[in-house]
């Protein structure tokens, strides 16, 4: 079997092949961490958008959306705490002249302890077979115990250093560890040094004359700013939320896995506002409400779990991730905060104006609560993209490598092949495509046999293949393939519009999130 690694290879490789993904500026040999979405990519990244967006503002009467500038006053970002608390501390080693993230360092030597116990585990589960019960062995094992115990430490006094910002401390944990530079080798290491993570620029033509600016780090801040137009426009009653989806940058230290960690990435936030004191019980309901979202996609509950974060972001009072399997582990693919009223408030302090609410029904004005939901749209497409990417043992020996998209996020949704490229065939296949292509993303393919066109569209992604062959000539019926089951089935062209739709409508998939 292919170890995780060769995966994560085969879905980068297949994301360029397959026109999905590449790297930026690539003739000039790329731009690190920054990223292209080609002609597939744009779709997929379009239609997940489009389902979010949807589950989000259209089918909640009381979420609108708004779509801020990426450009912010600059105390916006003094406002939020990005200006003083938006860090990574960083080390650098004197030898490599490597710069690396002194937290990351320190999770990825945990990483390594946490994988010894995991071989145990999986050498202790092929010992004892089915008789094998993994939670006691996990809880009495010596050898387990003992490692869970270090890496527990370990990840304890990381988070305490980190809240205190002793920064020496977390040398101190590094030079403790024996961690060594990838590269060098070796272990002289300067001190930690906190380093903002915000993209600066300039506003204004002359050098006297401009401003200070900053690319947005999270797009949570145009909504904030904007809470009291949107709900004096609205006539907004709270509770209600506000969606916004939009680029955001990040001057990210380790910038690795792909699309996991950009520069440039487009996050899909929502922030809904609340009374105070009902926090709690909305950051439950978001949870649950975020996690039907991503199960409705069907890509298997096993593949999801909750992280409740133990070190707070300066600005929450409770938040949890929602983790995926990647391919290269569980990771944070969504953050659901608990956000008080530390935006609303900092930003009335800041700018002097009154971001309240008044209340008709406890006649009262308050700042009100955020619940806030953010997750990043490029971290969505490589869960999608990674844990759809197959390769398929068929019946007959051979294997097929498929893309199994959820249908309702596919960005061609048919393929039409004329069988041959004559006798009429390629006119009526020209009239299928115009008719579908009314409400379907639709792709024509006339190349090479029938049977590589099949494997060519699984690969890209494309639920269905429609073939008109001689028989349509006589009763005007074709054959419509099924990616995933293989399966084919006879049907009239009058009906293919529906047995489509049926599978890849958003409606269909929506109503299970209802
Ligand atoms: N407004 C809150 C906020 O920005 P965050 O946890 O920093 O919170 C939210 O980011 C989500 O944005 C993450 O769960 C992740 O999906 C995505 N994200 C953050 N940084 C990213 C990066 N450098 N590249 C791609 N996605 C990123």
């Amino acid at each position: 079997m292919a170890n995780q690694e060769d995966i994560f290879k085969k879905v980068i490789s297949h994301a360029k092949e397959y026109g999905y993904v590449v790297q930026s500026s690539e003739i000039y040999d790329g731009l690190s961490a920054v990223y292209d979405y080609l002609q597939n990519g744009a779709e997929l990244k379009k239609n997940i958008r489009e389902y979010w967006w949807q589950a989000m503002v259209q089918l909640h009467e009381n979420i609108v959306g708004i779509d801020a500038a990426i450009f912010m006053h600059p105390t916006t970002w003094k406002a939020s705490g990005h200006v003083d608390a938006f860090n990574d501390p960083l080390i650098d080693n004197k030898d490599s002249k490597k710069r690396y993230r002194a937290d990351v360092l320190v999770e990825e030597h945990v990483a390594k302890i946490e994988a010894k116990i995991e071989k145990e585990v999986s050498k202790a589960a092929k010992r004892f077979g089915d008789a094998f019960d993994e939670a006691q062995f996990r809880a009495t094992n010596a050898r387990v115990m003992e490692y869970q115990e270090k890496a527990d430490t370990i990840i304890k006094r990381l988070a305490r250093s980190l809240e205190k910002e002793d920064l020496e401390d977390v040398k101190n944990l590094i030079l403790e560890l024996d961690i060594v530079c990838p590269v060098s080798g070796s272990k002289n290491w300067t001190d930690v040094k906190q380093f903002n993570l915000m993209f600066g620029t300039k506003l204004g033509a002359t050098a006297e004359s401009a401003m200070d600016l900053y690319l947005r780090p999270e797009t949570a801040q145009g909504i904030f700013v904007n809470f009291l137009n949107v709900q004096k426009s609205g006539r907004m009653k709270i509770p209600f939320g506000i969606a916004q989806i939009g680029k955001a940058f990040r001057n990210e230290i380790v910038a690795r896995q792909f699309i996991f960690r950009m520069r440039e990435f487009e996050q899909m936030e929502m922030q809904f506002f609340i009374r105070p004191g009902t926090q709690k019980e909305w950051y439950e309901t978001w949870k649950q409400t975020r996690m039907k979202w991503h199960l409705s996609l069907g890509m298997g509950a096993e593949n999801y779990r909750f992280h409740d974060h133990e070190k707070l972001a300066h600005y929450a009072d409770a938040a949890a991730d929602i983790e995926f399997r990647f391919p290269f582990g569980f990771k944070e693919l969504e953050g659901i905060h608990s956000r008080t009223d530390f935006d609303l408030g900092s930003h009335e302090k800041y700018s002097g104006k009154k971001l309240q609410y008044f209340d008709p029904e406890l006649e009262e004005s308050y700042v009100p609560y955020v619940i806030e939901t953010s997750i990043g749209l490029d971290r969505m497409f490589l869960a999608i993209l990674s844990h759809s990417l197959v390769d398929e043992e068929l019946e007959n020996g051979s294997t097929r490598t498929v893309l199994k998209i959820p249908a309702v996020l596919a960005p061609t949704k048919a393929a039409v092949l004329p069988l041959v490229k004559k006798d009429g065939l390629p006119e009526i296949a020209q009239e299928i495509m115009d008719e579908l292509r009314l409400d379907f993303n639709v792709s024509y393919d006339d190349k090479d046999a029938v049977g590589r066109r099949y494997r060519r569209q699984d690969a890209a992604g494309t639920p269905f293949c429609i073939t008109v062959d001689h028989q349509t000539l006589e009763d005007r019926t074709v054959t419509l393939r099924h990616r995933d089951t293989m399966e084919q089935r006879r049907l009239p062209i009058e009906e293919l519009h529906g047995a489509i739709d049926r599978e890849v409508g958003m409606r269909h998939w929506l109503k299970k999130i209802l």
